[in-house]
C-alpha cells in the first residue's frame, strides 16, 4: 500500500460553471460504474474514504474534485454504462463528461479504468475511441486483478489489449485497490508528466 498522501476533498459539482478555478494540474479517473475508480484514487492516497464508494454501481453520481498534496487535482468521476440509469440521464452524463474531458486546460492525464476480469466492453471501446478523439494524454489501469488468478494475468493483458486495439509496448498498468498492485507505477507516471 500507499503511505498516506496528503489529499483533502474540494468540492462536487455537476458542470462546468462549478469546477474550481485553479492552475493545479489535473488526473481524472474514468470508467465504467462499478469498476473502481473511487476505490483506486483512495488506494493511492493511502485513504480509506475520502472517495465514497459502494458495492453497488452509480455510487459517484458529481464531478468530485480532491486537492493532492497540494499540487495536484485527483478528479473522480461518475461512471459510464450503468443499466439502471436513464437514458437522458445517460446522455447528460455523456454531455458533462466530455465538456469537462474536452474543454479543461488544467487536465493533465486521463486515467481510464477497465475491469481486469473481463474483456473491454463496447462503451469502453467507445470511451476510448472519444478520448483518442481528444488527444489528451491517457493511462489504461485494468482494476480488480487480484481477482484474477496469477497464471490468467499475462493472457487477460492480452486480451485487453487486442480488444483495444493497442501496441504491444502500450502501457496498460494492472492494478488492484486490495492488495496495492501497481499503484506504485501509477504513481510514476503521474509524477513523470
Ligand atoms: P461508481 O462510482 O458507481 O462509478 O463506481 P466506482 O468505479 O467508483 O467503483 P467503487 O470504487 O465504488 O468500487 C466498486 C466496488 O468494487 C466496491 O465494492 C469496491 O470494494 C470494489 N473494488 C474496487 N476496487 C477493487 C479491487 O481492486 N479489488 C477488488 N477485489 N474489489 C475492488
Ligand atoms: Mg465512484
Amino acid at each position: 500500500m500507499v503511505r498516506p498522501i496528503e489529499a483533502r476533498f474540494i468540492c462536487s459539482v455537476l458542470q462546468a460553471d462549478q469546477f474550481p478555478k485553479t492552475n493545479l494540474p489535473e488526473i481524472a479517473f474514468i470508467g465504467r460504474s462499478n469498476v473502481g475508480k473511487s476505490s483506486l484514487l483512495n488506494a493511492l492516497l493511502g485513504s480509506k474514504g475520502l472517495a465514497k464508494t459502494s458495492g453497488k454501481p452509480g455510487k459517484t453520481q458529481t464531478i468530485n474534485f480532491f486537492e493532492v498534496e497540494k499540487k495536484r487535482y485527483f478528479v473522480d468521476l461518475p461512471g459510464y454504462g450503468y443499466a439502471r440509469v436513464a437514458k437522458s440521464v445517460k446522455e447528460e452524463w455523456g454531455r458533462h463528461m466530455m465538456a469537462y474531458l474536452q474543454d479543461r486546460v488544467s487536465l493533465q492525464l486521463i486515467v481510464l479504468l477497465l475491469d481486469g476480469r473481463h474483456e473491454p466492453m463496447d462503451n469502453d471501446l467507445h470511451i476510448l475511441d472519444l478520448l483518442e478523439e481528444i488527444e489528451k494524454p491517457t493511462l489504461i489501469v485494468t482494476t480488480k486483478i487480484d481477482k484474477v488468478k496469477r497464471a490468467l494475468r499475462k493472457k487477460q493483458q492480452e486480451i485487453t489489449r487486442q480488444a483495444l486495439g493497442l501496441d504491444e509496448d502500450a502501457l496498460i498498468i494492472a492494478a488492484s485497490s486490495v492488495t496495492g498492485e501497481g499503484l506504485r507505477d501509477i504513481w510514476e507516471v503521474i509524477r513523470d508528466l
